[in-house]
C-alpha cells in the first residue's frame, strides 16, 4: 500500500513516502562541490525525453543532479507530470537528485512548490529594489526552511530572452558585490545567483565572450564557503547549432559561455551552473536531422528516440568536460 500524500522532513533529506528513495536537497552537494572545486549541473526539465536523457546521463557517470522546473515548464507539462517523472527518476537511478523551481517570482508559487514537494526553490526577486528584494527572499526562506527546504536567490540582472524571464541588454545589470554580505545575512538564503555577464538563451555575446572573473572573486572573498550560482551558462555548442542550421533551421549568431570559462567558474566559487539552452539545441538538431533524413516517418517514437539520446550526449560532455561532477553522486 501507498501512502503517497505522506511527506516528512528528516534533517536534510525529505522523504516522499516510506517505500521510495529520498529527493535530496542541494546542501551536501554543494559543500563538496565548493570543497571539490567541481560544480554540480541544474538542468532544465520540460517533457519526460529530456529528464530520461539527464538521468540517463548522470547515471552512466555517476553525477548528483539537480533537476528544475520554471514556471513555464509548470503550465507547459504539468507541475504533478514533472514531479512524478523526477520521482520515477530518484526510484530508477538511486542517484542524489535534488528538484528545484526555477526562476520563481513571488512566495506564492514558491510555497507552491515547497508544499507540493521539490526540495529546493528559486526566489527571484531581483528585478524588485534591494530592500525589498530582501523582504521577500526572507519571506521565502522561512517558510521554505521550515519544511526542510532550501533557497536560492538572485543579486544583479541577467539579460534573457525566457518566458519567465525577459530582462531586456539595457535593464541587464552587474551583481555589486558591496551588497551580497548584507543580502545573505539579512535573508538567510542558503545559495545566490549573480550577474557576471551571462545571459539567458542562444544569443549570449555579440562579439568576444566576456565575464567579470573580478566580481566572482570579489564575492567570494566577502562569502567565503557559500555557494554561488551561475545562470545563462550554457555554452551553445557550434556543432550543435550547425546540425539545427544544416537541417533547415536559422540561428545565426548563436553564440554560449565558453566551456574553459564554464571550467573556471566552478573551480571558484560556483557550484551549480544552469543549463537549458543547450537542452533546447540538441532536442531540436535532433529532430530537425531526423524529420530530413526521414520524411515517412510519422511515429513520435522515431524522433523523440534520438533527441533524448542527443540529450543524453550533450549532458554526458558537460558532466565529464565543463562541471567535473562525475562519480561524485
Ligand atoms: O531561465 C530560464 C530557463 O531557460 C527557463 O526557460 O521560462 O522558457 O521555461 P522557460
Ligand atoms: P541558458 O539559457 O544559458 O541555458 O540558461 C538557463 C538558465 O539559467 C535557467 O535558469
Ligand atoms: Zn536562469
Amino acid at each position: 500500500m501507498f501512502f503517497i500524500d505522506r511527506l516528512y522532513n528528516m534533517g536534510e533529506i525529505k522523504f516522499w513516502e516510506a517505500n521510495t528513495m529520498p529527493l535530496v536537497t542541494t546542501t551536501e552537494m554543494f559543500k563538496k562541490a565548493y570543497a571539490g572545486g567541481y560544480a554540480i549541473g541544474a538542468f532544465n526539465v520540460n517533457n519526460m525525453e529530456i529528464i530520461q536523457g539527464i538521468v540517463e546521463a548522470a547515471t552512466e557517470e555517476q553525477a548528483p543532479l539537480i533537476l528544475q522546473v520554471s514556471s513555464g515548464a509548470r503550465k507547459y507539462a504539468n507541475t504533478t507530470y514533472l514531479t512524478k517523472m523526477v520521482e520515477a527518476a530518484v526510484e530508477t537511478s538511486g542517484l542524489p537528485i535534488c528538484l528545484h523551481l526555477d526562476h520563481g517570482d513571488s512566495f506564492a508559487l514558491c510555497k507552491d512548490c515547497v508544499d507540493s514537494g521539490f526540495t529546493s526553490v528559486m526566489i527571484d526577486a531581483s528585478a524588485h529594489p534591494f530592500a525589498e528584494n530582501i523582504s521577500i527572499t526572507k519571506q521565502v526562506v522561512e517558510y521554505a526552511h521550515d519544511h526542510g527546504v532550501v533557497v536560492e536567490a538572485e543579486l544583479g540582472k541577467l539579460a534573457g530572452i525566457e518566458d519567465a524571464v525577459n530582462v531586456s541588454a539595457k535593464d541587464a545589470a552587474f551583481t555589486d558585490p558591496d551588497q551580497v554580505q548584507e543580502f545573505v545575512e539579512k535573508t538567510g538564503v542558503d545559495s545566490l545567483a549573480i550577474a557576471i555577464g551571462t545571459s539567458h538563451g542562444a544569443y549570449k555575446f555579440k562579439g568576444q565572450p566576456q565575464l567579470r572573473f573580478d566580481i566572482l572573486e570579489e564575492v567570494g572573498r566577502r562569502l567565503p564557503g557559500f555557494p554561488i550560482v551561475l545562470h545563462g551558462a550554457s555554452s551553445v555548442p557550434q556543432e550543435l547549432v550547425a546540425k539545427v542550421n544544416q537541417y533547415g533551421g536559422s540561428m545565426p549568431g548563436a553564440q554560449g559561455v565558453p566551456e574553459d570559462m564554464l571550467r573556471k567558474a566552478a573551480s571558484m566559487a560556483v557550484c551549480k551552473i544552469n543549463i537549458d539552452s543547450d537542452l533546447r539545441l540538441a532536442v531540436t538538431g535532433a529532430i530537425r536531422e531526423h524529420f530530413a533524413l526521414n520524411p515517412s516517418h510519422f511515429d513520435p517514437r522515431q524522433y523523440l528516440g534520438p533527441a533524448r539520446d542527443a540529450v543524453r550526449e550533450v549532458v554526458k560532455h558537460k558532466i565529464v568536460d565543463v562541471l567535473g561532477c562525475d562519480h561524485k553522486a
